[in-house]
């Protein structure tokens, strides 16, 4: 298990919002949907844009530059689809991200 670190206070990331960081280089997006926080990654897989400037409804995460849309959180053995997802943790009023290997 990966180190985690803080990314941001709860308070940020206002709910329906997202911010993007950088954690050992890595971009990713975390977004504060329906009372918890999610981290993927901040480069969409079809061409590389910005999912933490997109937005989440219905479960799904859709990127601002093509509107391909993702799971925010995939059941348990669903098919790849090219994101990678980083574990979050809320610590207090403080939202950590597992950092990348
Ligand atoms: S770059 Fe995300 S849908 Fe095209």
């Amino acid at each position: 298990m990966g180190r985690l670190v803080t990314v941001a206070r709860t308070t940020d990331i206002p709910e329906g919002d997202a911010v993007g960081v950088e954690i050992r280089g890595e971009r990713i997006a975390v977004f504060h949907y329906k009372g918890r926080f999610f981290a993927v990654s901040d480069v969409c897989p079809h061409a590389g844009g910005p999912l933490s400037q997109g937005w989440a409804e219905d479960g799904r995460v859709t990127c601002p530059w093509h509107g391909w849309a993702f799971d925010i959180a995939p059941a348990e053995g669903a098919p790849d689809d090219g994101l990678k997802r980083y574990r979050v943790e809320v610590d207090g009023d403080e939202v950590k991200v597992e950092a990348p290997d």
